[in-house]
């Protein structure tokens, strides 16, 4: 039988050097624990403009089609900001995630023990706080029709964004929703406006359908996104999974992530249907850019895309276990006090560099 096939797209600015030392923890899988992939990495984003002049190949993009997962780093940078819109290095992203049709974005907000005094909470608050936000990412009002800015009659100019859901779009998201809660503590909260916006009754009316149909074992609520953005601040462990739909899940999912700390540690997966292999199609990504500040000095923290293949490893390779013992380094590693710039308080210690922290993780997995 063939190893599972990894696609590792490493992209623009801090991208490749945080995909450097994930590549150190890929191979350490295959040496230590007999998990070996078949690993092809390509360009996407800025390096594909550079080499090929698209933001992505439709090589590259016939690649991502066939592999079990992909691994990106990150893409953009100011180098192509004076770019047409058609091939900037976001085009290369964006076209991943609409052509691999991957509807589930998966954004968990956990909190290291170690960092809990890093929030902008109180550590009482945060410490232990484990949730993970499913954001239905390729309809909504980000893609609705009909969309653009026209003139008014008094001189004036009209813009139009429209909020359209199926029952479809809603129930494969809603499926995602609690397959994921059947696999951690059986819990979801939908979150919509059902109170002012017709597309959000149907939301809920199509979420507690398939909960009643589907997982009547798993416990549903149903939170107005309002709401539910002062609970996630108020008393964020209430919660275990969330769905939610694009525009809500974008904002949503951001304010979790700085519940605990830096965009250094935020890993994501975006998920699309299951294959006839049982895998589903599968992005993972760390939710940060490509830090164009601090690019080529060595300060990237690869946090965020070592636990992104933490995620890779639960959800495409069904390695829950290994993917715990990732995640318990990486934690070990910060108990310790290791840290990169990024997750330095103003009181001092000096970081480590990106090298620095994989050398530190992969010691922790030894
Ligand atoms: P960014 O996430 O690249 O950086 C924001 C701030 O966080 C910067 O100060 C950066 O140094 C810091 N930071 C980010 N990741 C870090 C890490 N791993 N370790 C330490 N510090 C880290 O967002 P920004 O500056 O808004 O965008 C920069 C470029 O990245 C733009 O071209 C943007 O379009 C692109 N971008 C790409 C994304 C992706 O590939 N998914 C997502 C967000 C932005
Ligand atoms: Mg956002």
């Amino acid at each position: 039988m063939s190893n599972p096939s990894l696609l590792i797209l490493p992209g623009d600015g801090i991208g490749p050097e945080v995909m450097t030392e994930v590549r150190r923890v890929i191979d350490w899988f295959g040496a230590k624990r007999g998990l070996a992939f078949d690993v092809t990495e390509d360009l996407v984003g800025g390096a594909a403009y550079d080499a090929h002049g698209t933001p992505l190949t439709d090589e590259t993009m016939a690649k991502a089609q066939e592999a079990d997962a992909v691994l990106l780093g990150a893409v953009g940078g100011p180098k192509y900001d004076e770019l047409d819109f058609s091939v900037k290095p976001e085009r290369g992203l964006l076209r991943l995630r609409k052509e691999m049709d991957l509807f589930a974005n998966l954004r968990p907000a956990q909190c290291f023990d170690a960092l809990a005094d890093f929030s902008s909470l109180k550590r009482d608050v945060v410490a232990g706080l484990d949730i993970m936000i499913v954001r239905e990412l390729t309809s909504g009002v980000y893609f609705g029709e009909p969309r653009g800015i026209t003139p008014d009659n008094e001189g004036g100019r009209i813009g139009v964004n429209t909020q359209r859901y199926t029952t479809d779009e809603i129930r494969r998201v809603a499926r995602a929703a609690f397959e994921l809660a059947r696999r951690r503590n059986n819990k979801v909260c939908s979150m919509e406006k059902a109170n002012v916006m017709e597309s959000g009754i149907l939301w809920r009316e199509e979420v507690q359908h398939v909960h009643d149909e589907e997982y009547p074992d798993v416990e549903l609520s149903h939170m107005y996104a309002d709401n539910g953005a002062m609970q996630l601040v108020r008393w964020p462990k209430q919660f275990d999974v969330i769905v939610t739909d694009n525009l809500f899940g974008d904002i949503l999912s951001d304010c979790a992530a700085m519940l605990t700390g830096s965009l250094g540690m935020l890993p994501s997966a975006s998920l699309g249907a299951p294959q006839e292999n049982g895998r589903p199609k599968a992005l993972y990504e760390p939710v940060h850019g490509s830090a164009p500040d601090i690019a080529g000095q060595g300060k990237a923290n690869p946090i965020a895309c070592v636990l992104s293949f933490a995620m890779a490893l639960r959800y495409s390779f069904d390695q829950g276990a290994e993917a715990d013992r990732l995640e318990a380094a990486v934690e070990k590693v910060l108990a310790d006090g290791v840290r990169t710039a990024d997750l330095m308080q103003a009181e001092g210690g000096s970081p480590v560099s990106t090298t620095g922290m994989g050398d530190a993780i992969l010691a922790a997995l030894d």
